[in-house]
């Protein structure tokens, strides 16, 4: 087992055996540590979460726009593109596996629970914070088979054949991302996970941001107003661009 030992008089030092990186274990296996890490890593996917719901609401910009986008980020970004996705993928399987350890370590704390649940600041985004996040990776896991994979759904191509879309093609032989997500979104059930999954996104979100503020030192009775109200606006902007294109397309104001 690895030890730490303080030297009063100069820096940390570690026992023998422990390794250079034993001040990053030592760090990274508390609790605190590991809080830090996970507000980290969920602001970080909220970047990717708006920055991906900005570029999506191309869609309204027309086939050409949002076609030319994602030609330009699966093809012409070269290994940018991996290591971003490798990114990502980290930061989501850091961000889960952690805020999960973490709960179940709360709970191994508290083993009979609480007569009344009356925590500091409880509501029911906070309790239901776990939850959420699994729907979310769950919508996550859903989402990348239908877009990504092209695995959920088949269309009916031009000349009525069916296939799947990526046999979708525009007028360039590109890829037609903007035929895809009309043909997904034209489907109701489709659609209806879609906006059931933003809404709970939406609830993670509203806490999960302020909760991350406090996490990293922005406390106190100045800033925790403004914490709530930065969740609620960065919840909501993601929450009406994601609709809107869903909905758009369910009316058809956005047609094929
Ligand atoms: C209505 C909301 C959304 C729309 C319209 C949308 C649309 C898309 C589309 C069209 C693609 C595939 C792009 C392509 O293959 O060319 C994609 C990929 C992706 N989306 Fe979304 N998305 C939405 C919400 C989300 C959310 C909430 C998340 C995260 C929880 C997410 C995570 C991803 C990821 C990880 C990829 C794969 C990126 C890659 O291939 O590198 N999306 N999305």
């Amino acid at each position: 087992m690895s030890t730490t030992a303080i030297n009063p008089k100069g820096a940390r030092t570690y026992a023998a055996g422990a390794g250079p990186f034993a001040w990053n274990q030592a760090y990274l296996g508390s609790s605190v540590g590991q809080k830090i890490l996970v507000a980290i890593t969920g602001a970080s996917l909220v970047g990717f979460l708006f920055f991906h719901m900005l570029g999506n609401l191309k869609m309204f910009s027309g086939r050409e726009s949002i076609n030319a986008y994602a030609h330009f980020l699966k093809h012409d970004l070269g290994a940018i593109i991996w290591i971003a996705r490798g990114g990502l993928l980290a930061l989501f399987v850091t961000h889960l596996f952690l805020a999960i350890r973490l709960k179940l370590r709360a709970k191994a704390a508290r083993p009979i629970g609480y007569a009344m649940h009356r925590t500091a600041q409880a509501n029911p985004a906070s309790t239901s914070m776990i939850w959420t996040g699994i729907v979310i990776l769950t919508f996550a896991v859903f989402h990348l088979a239908h877009y990504t994979f092209s695995l959920i759904h088949p269309v009916e191509l031009a000349d009525g054949t069916m296939g799947t879309y990526f046999d979708l093609r525009d007028a360039k032989g590109q890829h037609d991302v903007y035929a895809m997500v009309i043909a997904g979104f034209s489907t109701w059930w489709i659609s209806a996970i879609y906006l059931v999954c933003q809404v709970l996104l939406f609830v993670h979100l509203s806490h999960g941001i302020p909760s991350s503020l406090r996490t990293l030192g922005l406390t106190g009775r100045r800033f925790e107003p403004a914490a709530k109200a930065l969740g609620y606006a960065v919840a909501g902007v993601i929450l009406l661009g994601n609709f809107a294109i869903v909905l758009a397309v369910w009316s058809e104001f956005l047609k094929p």
